[in-house]
């Protein structure tokens, strides 16, 4: 086994200065934690932007190494759970937020953040999914069951060419619902048809700001991965008994909005969460991810990159600018 690796490393170079650079690094570096593993892919989600550029409400301490995902073998186990050479994921906990993360070639976690590899899936495939698929996954799990069904309308997916919305909006075209995919990218309408969606909405038409408390009756459920006044919109045009899942705050953390929505058409809001989602909970949806929600068309939003392309990619994210999803390829 190498004692060295390559790894993303973010550093603070002077007070609110954050400086990110592919550095080797000591397996001796990794913190102490039960099992070793050789990460081989990784993917890039918004939150590993905002832990790369030195927000402190995602990672308190620099230098530090983020990734919230990554899938690979284990090397050495302290738990019985799990043993050598054995295919895993882990997903969130405090993967990549204060713990060094998958943008490196080996981490070293507790046995309780990891999960085996889906039966059916390979290991590139399930961080195409990553935690923005897991994300869509339990948005698509959460309407289904609430529930919202295919004949009673359509669903809106808001920031639709990001990695959740593209992801939720594939899904919820497997299972068999209509979609209206609400972009700021114009240029990528094709790309959303071909993942299924039916309906191309602008970002302009999808804010209101008339001041109106309630709007027409359009969408049986909605998806929404940027919060702000285009939730406050989505709530306020869902369908008597309709749904809304909100996980993401790419525009807004802010949602200006009265309780007429829930009180006068029995509208749900369900908050989503991937990071603690407890594995109870996180397994089935895997399960799902490997199996029904297993898409066709993944390569068409996949982009692959090494850790030499990772800082541009990273800056195409935090400026709302990426499409799909991207997958890291540590072996590149
Ligand atoms: N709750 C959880 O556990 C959880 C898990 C995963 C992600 N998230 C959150 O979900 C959100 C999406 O994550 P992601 O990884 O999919 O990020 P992403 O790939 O960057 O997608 C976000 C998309 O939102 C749209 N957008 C960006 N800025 C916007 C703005 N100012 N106004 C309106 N739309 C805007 C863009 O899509 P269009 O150009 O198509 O509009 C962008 O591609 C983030 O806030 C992330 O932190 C939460």
């Amino acid at each position: 086994m190498p004692t060295t690796f390559q790894a993303m490393v973010v550093t603070e170079t002077a007070p609110g200065q954050f400086q990110r650079a592919i550095v080797t690094r000591n397996l001796s570096d990794l913190p102490p934690g039960e099992v070793l593993l050789r990460v081989r892919y990784s993917s890039l989600n918004y939150k590993d932007a905002l832990s790369a550029s030195g927000n402190r409400g995602v990672t308190r301490c620099y230098p530090h190494t983020p990734g919230i995902d990554a899938a690979g073998e284990v090397l050495e186990s302290g738990s019985p759970d799990f043993s050598p050479g054995e295919a895993v994921i882990v997903s969130c906990y405090d993967l990549g937020m204060n713990t060094p993360g998958g943008f490196a070639q080996y981490i070293r976690v507790p046995a309780k953040w990891i999960m085996p590899l889906p039966a059916g899936l390979a290991l590139r495939e399930s961080m195409i999914y990553g935690t923005a698929g897991f994300t869509a996954a339990q948005s698509v799990d959460r309407l289904e069951r609430h529930p919202v069904l295919p004949e009673q309308g359509k669903i809106l997916v808001t920031g639709a060419t990001g990695g959740v919305g593209s992801m939720a909006v594939a899904m919820l075209s497997l299972s068999g619902f209509s979609v209206a995919a609400a972009t700021g990218k114009p240029e990528q309408e094709q790309f959303l048809r071909d993942l299924g969606a039916q309906d191309i909405v602008s970002r302009e038409n999808s804010i209101d700001r008339s001041g109106r408390m309630l709007l027409k009756e359009k969408w049986a459920g909605v998806i929404d991965t940027v919060g702000g006044e285009m939730l406050a919109t989505a709530i306020k045009s869902t369908r008597y008994g309709g749904a809304v899942t909100c996980c993401g705050n790419a525009a807004s953390p802010d949602l200006p909005l009265n309780v007429y929505p829930f009180i006068l058409r029995g509208v749900s809001l369900i908050g989503i969460d991937s990071a603690e989602c407890p594995m109870a909970v996180r397994l089935p949806i895997w399960e799902k991810i490997a199996t029904t929600w297993r898409l066709p068309n993944l390569e068409r939003l996949t982009t692959e990159i090494s850790l030499k392309e990772l800082d541009r990619h990273i800056e195409c994210i935090l400026q709302g600018k990426q499409r799909g999803r991207v997958v890291l390829n540590l072996d590149a």
